[in-house]
């Protein structure tokens, strides 16, 4: 392959923030190669330059061999289970795909000699403190997916200091836009309420829909990814990387309306959003300081949510409703406070 030829790693590869960064690498002339268990993946997202290899990182044994052959100089840690509000009802295999799956690849690559990791980590660390989030505030998870973060980010700290190698840690927060799994009934409320309505269904909100968040669009993303991995500067650190504009999730289902085509103010009947109980640990309000990303990253927002959201439902409409991709097997509790929505399979 021609070009700058870095040996790269990205895990992950065939879901949506991780497809957006093998583009963007394969594009710099970079070597990459990809894993994935397609659990979340797609095969439609995979680079046909990029070298793919279906891998569960739960298979510690098959893990240690690819990296044995592979021998990545950087490695962008994408794959995870990401469902948070779902890990309180999967606690066993959110900590399996997220913490014990991070630590199966981490180890053989500082084994092979490994330079840097990159960590894609969650906001979800800071847990239930005031916000606005900044990178010195302490790891309070608050919830399972937010241990396993937590966790992982512990984990690579200590092990570079001891094994020295070099990392970044990047929490992202709520990153949406073309190629998100739509199809996923336990996350991404974009996704979700897109799916719902090109089906011709109208979508649920949790609680009173007045929580509010910080949404990133996909390009508003990558390319602080990216620098992080090849920067110096961002060596040893930990970057919030989002836009610090909040909205309610009313405000975000009022723009998807829109962008359908439906007056927001008055949704036809088939379409009406439908309220549902807030689901358990949800926070009320989760933004972040972003000023170290702008002043060592160079971020800044370039895709207002309206425009976003325009993008990301012009996408939709190629690819067509959806099937929601239920667990196979379950969830790991039910108890009267698992969302109904969840263990009846509304969607
Ligand atoms: N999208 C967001 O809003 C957001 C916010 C904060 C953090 N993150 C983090 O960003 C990363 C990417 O998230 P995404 O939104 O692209 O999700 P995604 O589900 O599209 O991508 C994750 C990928 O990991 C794969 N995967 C899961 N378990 C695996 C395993 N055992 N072995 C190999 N591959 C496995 C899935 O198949 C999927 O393709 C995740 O680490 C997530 O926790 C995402």
């Amino acid at each position: 392959m021609p070009g700058k030829g870095r040996r790269l790693l990205v895990t992950g590869a065939a879901g949506f923030m991780g497809s957006h960064l093998v583009d963007a690498l394969v594009a710099e002339g970079h070597t990459v190669f990809g894993v994935d268990d397609m659990s979340g993946g797609y095969w439609r997202n995979i680079h046909p330059q990029s070298e793919f290899t279906v891998l569960d990182l739960r298979h510690r044994e098959a893990t240690d061999a690819y990296l044995r052959k592979v021998q990545p100089e950087i490695i962008f840690h994408m794959a995870a289970d990401a469902t948070e509000g779902r890990s309180q009802f999967t606690p066993l295999s959110s900590t399996e795909r997220n913490y014990l799956a991070y630590l199966n690849v981490l180890v053989p690559a500082i084994r092979e000699g490994m330079r840097k990791m990159v960590l894609i980590s969650s906001m979800s660390v800071y847990g239930a403190q005031s916000p606005p989030f900044h990178e010195d505030m302490p790891r309070q998870p608050e919830d399972i997916y937010a241990i396993a973060k937590a966790a992982m980010e512990r984990a690579t700290e200590i092990l570079a200091e001891v094994h020295g190698f070099q990392y970044t840690i990047i929490r992202p927060h709520n990153v949406y836009g073309e190629r998100q799994n739509i199809a996923d009934p336990y996350r991404n409320v974009i996704g979700i309420f897109i799916n719902r309505l090109l089906a011709g269904k109208p979508f649920f909100i949790y609680g009173d829909g007045e929580q509010k968040r910080a949404f990133s669009h996909i390009d508003d993303f990558t390319p602080y990814t990216v620098r992080a991995g090849f920067d110096d500067v961002a060596n040893g650190q930990i970057f919030n990387i989002g836009p610090r504009e909040e909205y309610t999730i009313n405000e975000v289902a009022r723009l998807v309306l829109k962008h359908f085509g439906y007056d927001p103010d008055n949704p036809p009947p088939e379409v009406k959003p439908i309220y549902h109980p807030p689901r358990p640990k949800e926070v009320k309000e989760a933004y972040c300081t972003l000023d170290k990303a702008q002043r060592l990253l160079g971020y800044r927002t370039t895709v207002s949510l309206d425009e976003g959201i325009r993008r990301m439902v012009a996408w939709a409409k190629e690819l067509g409703p959806q099937p929601m991709r239920y667990l196979k097997d379950g969830l790991e509790l039910i108890t009267e406070n698992t969302p109904a929505t969840w263990v009846k399979q509304m969607m």
